[in-house]
């Protein structure tokens, strides 16, 4: 049932990369259980607009759980208390009246803040670019079911394929890694046939390109796992390091000599 409830905003505010940030207060009142947190947000930001302030930045696409931009650390939580949720899909009923609310953008070194609680995630594209597509001619659409696909291989490259690319693994890592993000691309190709002729370049690119943006490593904490909205499982992890120590050991420089 819909309820009405009053809530604090502490709002990490900064005008740009170089600024220095800080945490603002606003007051949220009567605010509908039934909003998302982001039209919690919306609902701030008019006011702030109507009374000529700067509007808190955010960023955000699909609101529907899909585009991965909506990642804020809510409560010291990447995405807000709720498991298996993102930002624009938590509502305000997860909250008590008179609760106070932090709002941070995700901090790693890799994510730049562009300002407010915007940060510029085009690292993650970057590793993507540096080896998560296959040359295999796959047809079109009536031609999905012509490579036969194990079924249990299938749901397994269906849910690494789940990743949204919203940056939560790096948020609650204490190293801010990006491996499970990047383990949940390279597992998704690696198991499909269609995904064989670059998989081992693939794991030894995509994992250079990762360290290359600045991302830590993996120290076994688990907390990405905790995070993650959709749900990608540490196996993955375990996967994406098989395929790079095979791909490191078989790995020959173009125009070297092959064999040991
Ligand atoms: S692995 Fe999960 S937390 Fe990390 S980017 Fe993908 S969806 Fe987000
Ligand atoms: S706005 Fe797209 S996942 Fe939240």
């Amino acid at each position: 049932m819909e309820k009405h409830i009053n809530v604090k905003l502490h709002v990490w505010r900064q005008a740009n990369r170089q600024a220095q940030g800080r945490f603002v207060t606003y007051d949220a009142p009567n605010v509908s259980t039934e909003m998302s947190f982001l039209e919690m947000l919306d609902v701030v930001n008019e006011g702030l607009i109507k009374k000529g302030e700067d509007p808190i930045v955010i960023d955000h696409d699909c609101r529907e759980g899909i585009c991965g931009a909506c990642n804020l650390v809510i409560n010291g939580r990447p995405h807000g208390p709720k498991e298996r949720t993102t930002t624009c899909q938590l509502h305000m009923r997860s909250f008590e009246d008179g609760q106070e609310i932090t709002i941070e953008p995700i901090r790693a070194e890799a994510f730049p803040v562009l300002k407010d609680l915007m940060v510029d995630r085009s690292a993650l594209d970057r590793i993507i670019a540096a080896g998560g597509f296959i040359s295999a001619p796959t047809g079109c659409a009536c031609d999905a079911n012509a490579t036969p696909v194990e079924k249990q291989k299938a749901d397994l490259a269906f849910d690494a394929a789940a990743c949204i690319g919203c940056g939560a693994c790096v948020a609650a890592c204490p190293n801010a890694s990006a491996m499970l993000f990047t383990a949940a691309k390279i597992s998704h190709l690696a198991l499909l046939p269609q995904g064989q002729p670059e998989r081992m370049n693939r794991a030894r690119a995509m994992v250079a390109q990762m360290d290359k943006e600045g991302f830590g490593t993996c120290t076994n904490h688990g907390e990405c796992e905790a995070a993650c909205p959709k749900g990608i499982t540490l196996d993955t992890i375990a996967r994406m390091n098989r395929d790079f120590i095979k791909a490191s050991i078989t790995y020959r420089p173009e125009g070297a000599a092959g064999g040991f």
